[in-house]
């Protein structure tokens, strides 16, 4: 079976991955590019893609948020101890009666935010596959999956009352379990994925998206901003690697979708192979309309020619 992405995750890619498919570098194909780095992995839907249909032998994958990297890194070393604790939140759950499944929400997302200091995050303990199976829990009860922590650093994203959360997908865990035996999970900025990048690596970079009107206010990620000046260092890492021989794919969303004088990235990214994809996102801060935006992609490589009629 095919794994996807074991968490839902604000800024997923699992819609656009038929669209990016089409712009990754040709020597991936080719088997001439053997390393993949994610160094802003969120759900990681690009590297379960990549990793199943390219010949990839080692993957660098990191976050700045030490829960998910713990997650991940429980299902990568521990995939059957995770399956029977979700198991039983999963059968808490199901034969709890649905008027009374918030309070189970609440009662674990309590647990979770209790346990938060006692925990180390550095060093492998028996807690850290309840606490895995807690994040897992949470991400497919509460609303949106969203992950948001207030300013004491608790995870305070309501109940979603959704019928019927896959808490617990075994098959998946497995596969995905299977894929991250290839890989290094840090928590770490993802300007350290400059250590491991070489002239055998595609990179993708998956930023928080840079507003895409005034209205909207920064998008935020467990309290971290990542504003215009993020975004200027983040071009640096880009130039970087670049210089280091690796292939780099960036995402980031379209001034131009508000504002056609906006040349922010084309400034920013001058010299480099600048496209546009189609999402289809919230268009405005409220979230109510949505519709097909482009989003851009920026690349440090020639996009396969065979592919150019797909570009907008
Ligand atoms: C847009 S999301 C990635 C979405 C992901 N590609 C997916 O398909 O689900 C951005 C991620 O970057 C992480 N992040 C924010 N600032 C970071 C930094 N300085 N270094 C590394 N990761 C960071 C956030 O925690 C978040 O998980």
């Amino acid at each position: 079976m095919k794994a996807k992405p074991f968490l839902k995750w604000a800024g997923g890619k699992s819609q656009l991955l038929a669209q990016l498919d089409a712009f990754y570098p040709p020597e991936l194909r080719e088997g001439k590019i053997i390393k993949y780095a994610e160094p802003f992995l969120g759900g990681g839907s690009v590297f379960f893609e990549v990793m199943q249909t390219c010949d990839i032998r080692l993957a660098y994958l990191s976050d700045t948020n030490k829960e998910l990297i713990l997650a991940y890194k429980v299902v990568q070393a521990k995939p059957l101890a995770l399956i029977e604790r979700l198991g039983d939140l999963q059968t808490r759950y199901d034969q709890t009666p649905r008027h009374a499944r918030q309070a189970l929400f609440l009662e674990v997302r309590s647990r979770f935010n209790a346990t938060r200091h006692r925990i180390d995050h550095e060093r492998f303990s028996d807690e850290w596959i309840s606490r895995a199976a807690e994040l897992i829990f949470l991400n497919k009860t509460c609303f949106n999956g969203l992950f948001r922590l207030n300013r004491n650093g608790e995870f305070n994203v309501p109940f979603g009352d959704y019928e019927r959360p896959k808490i617990l997908d075994a098959a998946n865990l497995l596969a995905a379990s299977r894929l991250l035996s290839k890989a290094e999970l840090r928590v770490a900025d993802y300007a350290e994925c400059e250590a491991f990048a070489d002239e055998q690596t595609f990179v993708y970079l998956d930023p928080p998206y840079r507003p895409i009107s005034r209205t909207s206010s920064f998008t935020t990620y467990a309290g971290e901003t990542f504003d215009d000046d993020e975004q200027r260092r983040l071009a640096e890492c880009f130039k970087r690697l670049t210089h280091k021989g690796a292939k780099v794919m960036l995402s980031n969303s379209d001034p131009k979708n508000h504002d056609p004088n906006d040349d922010f990235f084309e400034k920013l990214y001058e010299g480099f192979n600048i496209q546009r994809v189609r999402a289809n996102r919230a268009i405005n801060s409220v979230g109510s309309k949505r519709g097909a935006i482009s989003e851009l992609l920026i690349l440090n490589y020639q996009d396969e020619p065979r592919f150019l009629a797909l570009n907008l």
